[in-house]
């Protein structure tokens, strides 16, 4: 349901052309039916907005027992209705905040088996802007959680011997775009963080995989960044000639969380239409 009126306001501000061919239907997370899931305790941070709504819908879909953690009150209450999934209020960059929730969630549940660390800020600044303290906020804010949220579910999943984590890291990084070097550097990081924790919990079953979106439509990109003109650059950029959205995003999040995806680990999966091929 999210991922329709996510589709929807994309539609109205953009125009619909933009986002037609290609695009998938919108509402349709379970047309696939992931059988491993439907069992299974899933945790979505950053999950009342964006391609975190989107992750959720689609993880309740396949009626896997789903949460989200959110700064955003009033927006996670609104996801939580749409979707049936369990929210609970939580700032990220509040490392003890986010234990204590995850203990709370893992005492009622006996452990989450999917983490997906969704929650970011693309904020946008110069180099010259940059000062020790925003520069810790925006690490803490694109970087910190990833790491902290992991560190708090693998026990869990240890014990029962297995484990989905997926890291939501982006493109930015690879195309070495200006003007978001704090950011940058974090979805940087995260990839080389995917790599080392994946080779110290295979081990105990754990997987850990990263998504790398490209130019997704969400409504904050739509409100903050998207122009006529930006479209058309991304569309020229991209192979594929259809602006993506958060349900493209979502469909990789499930394949990962679940069990098809059981022999990848250490990965970084490219959801962005072709445009880093450039
Ligand atoms: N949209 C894109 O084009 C794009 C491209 C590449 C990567 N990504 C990545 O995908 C992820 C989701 O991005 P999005 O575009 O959906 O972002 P968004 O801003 O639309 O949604 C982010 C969500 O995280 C929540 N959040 C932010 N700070 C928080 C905090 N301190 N504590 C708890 N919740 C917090 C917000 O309230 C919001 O619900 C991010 O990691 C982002 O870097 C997005």
């Amino acid at each position: 349901m999210a991922g329709r009126f996510a589709r929807q306001g994309a539609r109205r501000r953009v125009g619909g052309s933009l986002l037609s061919a290609g695009a998938i239907v919108a509402g349709s997370y379970d047309t696939v039916l992931y059988r491993s899931l439907a069992d299974r305790t899933v945790l979505v941070t950053g999950g009342a907005s964006g391609i975190g709504a989107e992750i959720v819908a689609a993880f309740a879909a396949q009626h896997a027992r789903t949460f989200f953690l959110d700064v955003d009150e009033v927006q996670g209450r609104t996801t939580a209705a749409a979707t049936g999934a369990d929210f609970r209020v939580c700032d990220l960059t509040d490392i003890a905040a986010l234990r204590t929730t995850i203990a709370a969630i893992e005492a009622e549940t006996g452990g989450i088996d999917v983490l997906v660390n969704n929650a970011g800020r693309d904020d946008r600044h110069s180099i010259a802007e940059v000062e020790p303290e925003s520069w810790r906020r925006a690490l803490a804010l694109n970087l910190d959680h990833q790491f902290f949220a992991t560190q708090a579910v693998v026990p869990r999943m240890a014990e029962r011997g297995r484990g989905a984590v997926v890291m939501l890291g982006s493109v930015n990084w690879m195309r070495g775009r200006p003007n978001f070097i704090a950011y940058s550097t974090a979805k940087a990081a995260i990839h080389g963080m995917t790599r080392s924790l994946a080779r110290e919990l295979g081990p105990s079953g754990i997987r850990v995989n990263a998504i790398a979106p490209g130019a997704i439509l969400t409504e904050r990109q739509l409100k903050l960044w998207t122009t006529p003109e930006k479209n058309q650059e991304f569309l020229d950029l991209q192979a594929l000639k259809f602006r993506l959205d958060a349900g493209h995003v979502a469909r990789m999040a499930l394949f990962l969380g679940s069990d098809e995806s059981a022999g990848c680990t250490g990965a970084n999966f490219v959801v962005d239409a072709g445009l880093t091929q450039n």
